[in-house]
């Protein structure tokens, strides 16, 4: 028996190394089986004498052992060539993401749209490229209106522009709808000026009308001031001075009360103590004539103001242009 075993041993040293999972297979089913070299040694262990049954028995072990082990380290380098090794270092820490943020016309904007939303505002949009009649002559800039001197108008033909403000929405809204009408209009506009940093081609205007029967100047100054606390701060005050525009009458241009000095007098409000912020008045006749709609019957409001101008003194900006030079160092202080 003893010399079976050695047998065996020498057979087992002869089939190594097991170099495929096919050869470790083989093997095991050769000795380690149920038909295997080695279970049939055991199966002879019976007829062993008694009295050698403890050292072949011993002997049987280690052979088992022996050829296990085989098995078990051939198994391990078999599966370590299939293990994909990543030749990325999933261990190095991630890279940062990098938030985009909200452009500070877009915040401000945004602010302003809520706020009047909240005071019961829809919003609405017309074209950027306009016809003289929506500009201008709806509003009731005639044609040799020195009015129309006020705005550098682009024109694209004798009767294409870019629309030098918000207004011409005014009359597309008052035709698309009936009164009660309550929009606002931001968007784009634009006007043929040095560029400084004062002033800029093009600028953001968010125009503001209510239509609707007995509406008075109350009205409108309530909804200024509520709008100005609102966005500059409780404490703030408003004040209205007479001025001119062809579309308005009465009109008036309308200053806050400066919220970083609280009227004291500092560098933003150039020490005058009050932000001019918008023109507004109560819509006149002829421009409810234009959109037909019945002057005896409705009466309404309108105002505009410059966003850009509200963001520069919201947040202390001096010049007009950093809003356009897509300078990351000044985007990402908002
Ligand atoms: N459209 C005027 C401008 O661009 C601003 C303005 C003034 C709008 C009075 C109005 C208004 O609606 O009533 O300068």
């Amino acid at each position: 028996m003893e010399e079976q075993i050695k047998l065996v041993h020498e057979a087992i040293d002869a089939s190594l190394p097991l170099s495929s999972s096919d050869a470790i297979e083989a093997f095991r089913i050769r000795f380690l089986g149920r038909k295997g070299t080695v279970s049939a040694l055991f199966e002879q262990l019976g007829s062993v004498p008694k009295e050698q049954k403890g050292q072949v028995g011993k002997l049987l072990n280690e052979l088992k052992i022996k050829a296990q082990s085989a098995i078990d380290s051939a198994s391990a380098a078999e599966n370590g060539k299939s293990l994909v090794i990543p030749k990325t270092d999933l261990t190095l820490p991630g890279t940062p993401i990098q938030f985009g943020r909200l452009h500070p016309l877009t915040v401000v904007l945004n602010e302003m749209i809520e706020i009047f939303r909240f005071l019961g505002f829809s919003v609405a949009s017309g074209p950027e490229l306009e016809h003289d009649w929506y500009n201008f002559e709806a509003l009731n800039f005639e044609h040799d209106h020195p009015a129309r001197d006020m705005q550098d108008t682009y024109f694209i033909d004798k009767d294409l522009l870019l629309r030098t403000h918000t207004s011409p929405v005014q009359i597309r809204v008052m035709e698309n709808q009936k009164p009660p009408i309550r929009s606002i209009m931001p968007g784009r506009v634009y006007r043929n000026e040095a560029v400084s940093a004062r002033s800029y081609c093009l600028f953001h205007q968010l125009e503001g009308l209510l239509i609707d029967k007995n509406v008075s100047f109350v009205d409108l100054k309530t909804i200024l001031l509520a709008f100005a606390r609102e966005f500059f701060g409780p404490q703030t005050k408003i004040k209205l001075r007479p001025s001119y525009f062809p579309f308005t009458e009465p009109s008036a241009e309308v200053d806050v009360s400066c919220h970083l000095c609280h009227g004291k007098g500092c560098r933003v409000c150039k020490h005058s103590g009050w932000l001019e912020i918008l023109g507004c008045g109560m819509v006149d006749p002829n421009v409810l004539k234009a959109a037909k709609i019945d002057p005896e019957v409705y009466s309404g409001y309108a105002f505009g103001m410059g966003i850009d101008r509200i963001a520069m003194m919201r947040y202390g900006i001096d010049d007009i242009r950093l809003l356009w030079d897509n300078n990351l160092r000044f985007l990402q202080q908002f």
